[in-house]
């Protein structure tokens, strides 16, 4: 289980070691609580479908949702990304192909990562704009301001404190840098609340079996795990924690009907001066 800072998994050093402004209270050692184990159990065994099978636990929608999603960063060629929970690598792929730019990809399963590695393996071009980092998003191991922009796609279902999770992904932006992320939603009008709800407590679970039995466990997870996060968190309440992390602007757009839900926003404050 990785618990140290950020482990290598390519030859590229990122550009600076951790912020000396956070001190050890602001970064102190993320214990791995149940919700963290369970994510590093869960993960563990599901990289070799993962990206077909995501696509069919979403009802096909979630490549649409993605691309929505990487389409609101608006990176400009040669700028640096950080992509949180990259997990297989999707996202860091859609933004290199998109936008050509840097890339960095921090996840902390170590099996998908080898996915992810597995995957730029095929694609030199890809490999050469991407570089992937064990870590936590918890505990970030860069200097703060240090990327232009940041995404990150299914994460805060996994962390403990999703708002203290939320300032730590905001450090680490450039003022003026976009901040984009994807989670699933609750659609809230009837009948696509009912039918979602049916989806999410019947057909995935039993579509999961149909692919294995982690993807089995994933579906029964899923049923309860995302109805759980937004009773702890509401949108709105959600909505506060960007605010209250340092990001303005923000814009929470549902797809599906809200099925899926794409958050946007531009880190404050103001860019300091080239040189
Ligand atoms: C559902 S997958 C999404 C992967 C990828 N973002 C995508 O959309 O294809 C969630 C990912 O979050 C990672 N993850 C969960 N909690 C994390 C944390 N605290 N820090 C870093 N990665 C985390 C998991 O290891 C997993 O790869």
């Amino acid at each position: 289980m990785p618990t140290a800072p950020a482990t290598r998994h390519d030859s590229r050093t990122p550009r600076s070691g951790p912020s000396q402004e956070h001190g050890p209270d602001a970064r102190s050692a993320v214990a791995a609580g149940a919700r963290k184990q369970h994510a590093l159990e869960l993960f563990a065994g599901l990289p070799r479908h993962y990206d077909r099978a995501g696509a069919v636990l979403s009802f096909g929608q979630d490549p649409r949702w993605r691309a929505a999603m990487v389409a609101a960063v608006h990176a400009r060629p040669g700028q640096r990304v950080l992509d949180v929970a990259t997990g297989t690598g999707l996202v860091a792929s859609a933004l290199v192909r998109r936008y050509d730019i840097e890339v960095v990809g921090l996840d902390q399963s170590a099996q998908m990562l080898a996915a992810a590695r597995a995957r730029l393996a095929r694609s030199p071009e890809l490999a050469a704009r991407i570089t992937l980092l064990e870590g936590q998003a918890e505990r970030l191991p860069f200097a703060d301001g240090e990327f232009d922009h940041l995404t990150f796609t299914y994460l805060l279902r996994y962390v403990d404190d999703p708002a203290a999770t939320l300032r730590e992904l905001a450090r680490v932006v450039a003022p003026g840098g976009r901040i984009a992320s994807l989670e699933f939603g609750e659609p809230a009008r009837q009948p696509w609340r009912a039918l979602w709800g049916a989806y999410t407590r019947g057909a995935l679970p039993a579509l999961g079996r149909t692919v294995s039995g982690e993807w089995a466990r994933v579906g029964r997870f899923l049923a309860t795990s995302i109805p759980d996060f937004y009773a702890r968190h509401p949108l709105d309440t959600l909505q506060t924690y960007w605010e209250a992390a340092g990001i303005g602007g923000v814009q929470t757009r549902l797809m599906s009907f809200g099925a899926g839900v794409v958050t946007t926003g531009t880190r404050d404050g103001t860019r300091r001066a080239a040189g």
